[in-house]
């Protein structure tokens, strides 16, 4: 048997599988791609996780156009951050090329261009179907790691909720959370200090420091109604293929601390919310984020734990995360060591940096006879990875340089006017688009301090003409004056969400 031909059915036998696979492209021997040496990716192994490396223009964003694709036409629905704002071409069918013909030639895969159902959100007010959440929603715990506060000032934060809770005065954006923070210490201050002890000026001004800092990333545009139900992410089209959801972040590069608090509340959501899986042989939903070294650079350490934890726990419900970054070091070796799939583009050995770089990259892959690992790393061209996946027995599959197959979608975005007709088909544009500003903290506590205000002033009238009489009949008993206890707290009508969400979705999440 001559080399290509073992070669050729070492990676056959290593990516024969059962059940439904995704087929990447063939494997490449000494540079040449083999063709029908498919290189798969078993479906029920793609909550495993995975990663997509390579220097600048290797083609990681075409290999996420294509899992995606690919993963839509079998059902699954995939949510894309599309940081570059390169991805909405998805929508339209690719319009072809003599060098994509000769790539799908070469790897044994006819080129079959076509759209995929698309629906595009946003996190700021560009357009699309607007992403919100509710501080509620995020409850106390997970408020204060995004904010990274200190142990007392999470504390503080928890009865806040807690109040807020009690009293039913809903906390639904950052404006009604910085109000009930100044409420604690002047207005409400004894209220406060009766029912749950002395807050500190010093703390709450740390905390409201914090938040401006978020505010000022665009979170007074994230917190609010109408809050977003990650079940809508589920959506699969009238052809049986999955929904793909592209978040349109081009505006979020400078703002990172919005947008990990984004990703984590998301996810956090997403576990509280979604059934149990165990090994149903498909995933629920695949989300990708590109440019993934925006989340890890800025989080904090409670952050990151956070991220490592929900990665760890997400898997069992279906959701399999894949991150797209230049360099694998970008994520974190506590995450990365829990991936289940790699593709890794090629990198460049510029500085004695990069080599090392690359050896470490190395090492990291499984040994073959047919490669030297390090060095196919830097020959690989564009649109070729060096591919590792899990087989259904959750095996690795054999190292493969692999010519990848092209986007069957356009590789371009789409036009102003294919936007602007996308979106007014959207039936999540209708449903999350109107504003809602309902009655909640601020409002209430406005109210509640003016009905104080005016209470006080009235006691004061009133005593003022009890005195008056007083002096005017001496011999005439004393008055029958009444308590001028504080008036109670108003109570208002609180929605289900509210309810729902009193103490957090996550705490549950937060404790393991
Ligand atoms: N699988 C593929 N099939 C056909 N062409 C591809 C493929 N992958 C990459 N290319 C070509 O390479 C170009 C760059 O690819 P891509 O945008 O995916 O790179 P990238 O690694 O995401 O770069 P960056 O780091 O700058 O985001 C594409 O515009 C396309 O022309
Ligand atoms: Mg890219």
């Amino acid at each position: 048997m001559s080399k290509q031909e073992e070669f050729f059915n070492h990676i056959t036998e290593g990516n024969t599988n059962k059940g439904e696979c995704i087929t990447l492209g063939s494997a490449m021997l000494d540079g040449k791609t083999v063709k029908n040496a498919f290189v798969n990716v078993p479906l029920k192994t793609m909550n495993r996780h995975g990663l997509i490396a390579g220097a600048t223009g290797t083609g990681k964003t075409k290999t996420l156009q294509v899992l995606a694709e690919n993963l839509s036409e079998k059902g699954v629905p995939v949510l894309l951050m599309d940081i570059k704002g390169d991805l909405s071409g998805l929508a339209q069918p690719s319009p072809g090329h003599i060098k994509i013909d000769e790539r799908h030639e070469a790897i044994g895969i006819p080129f079959d261009p076509k759209a995929f159902p698309v629906e595009i959100l946003t996190l700021s007010t560009q357009n699309g179907v607007r992403l919100r959440a509710t501080i509620s929603e995020f409850g106390p715990v997970l408020i204060s790691r995004i904010l990274d506060v200190t142990e007392t000032q999470a504390g503080i934060i928890s009865v806040i909720f807690k109040y807020c809770d009690d009293n039913k005065l809903p906390l639904l954006d950052l404006k009604d959370f910085k109000k009930i923070l100044q409420y604690a210490t002047s207005e409400g201050k004894k209220e406060f200090e009766d029912a749950y002890g002395r807050i500190s000026t010093a703390s709450t001004g740390a905390i409201l420091r914090k938040i401006v800092e978020i505010e000022q990333q665009g979170g007074d545009i994230f917190f609010g109604e109408k809050s977003f139900d990650p079940q809508d992410l589920l959506r699969i089209d009238e052809n049986g293929r999955g929904y793909i959801n592209i978040i349109r972040l081009t505006d979020i590069q400078d703002k990172p601390k919005l947008f990990s608090t984004f990703m984590l509340s998301l996810l956090a959501e997403i576990y509280s919310t979604f059934p149990e899986r165990g090994d149903s042989g498909r995933p629920e939903l695949i989300m990708f984020i590109d440019e993934a070294h925006l989340i890890f650079n800025e989080a904090s350490k409670a952050l990151l734990n956070q991220i490592e934890s929900i990665v760890k726990l997400i898997r069992s419900k279906g959701v399999g995360l894949y991150f797209v970054t230049q360099n694998p070091t970008d994520v974190p070796d506590a995450v990365l060591s829990q991936l289940g799939l790699k593709v890794q583009h090629a990198l460049r050995a510029f500085t004695a940096k990069d080599r090392k770089a690359i050896k470490l990259t190395a090492q990291n892959y499984p040994d073959t006879e047919y490669y030297d690992t390090a060095s196919v790393l830097t020959s690989l061209g564009t649109g070729e990875a060096l591919v590792s996946a899990l087989n259904e027995k959750g095996r690795p599959t054999p190292l493969a340089a692999t010519m990848m197959r092209a986007p069957m979608s356009r590789m371009d975005i789409l036009t102003d006017s294919e936007l602007e007709d996308l979106l007014s088909d959207s039936k999540l544009v209708k449903k999350y688009n109107e504003e809602v500003d309902r009655e909640s903290a601020y409002e209430l506590l406005n109210k509640k301090i003016e009905q104080a205000e005016a209470e006080e002033l009235k006691e004061k009238a009133k005593k003022e003409k009890e005195a008056l009489e007083k002096a005017k009949s001496k011999s005439k008993g004393s008055s029958t004056r009444k308590s001028t206890r504080m008036n109670p707290i108003v109570k208002v009508l609180t929605s289900a969400t509210f309810i729902r969400s009193v103490f957090g979705i996550l705490t549950k999440v937060m404790k393991k």
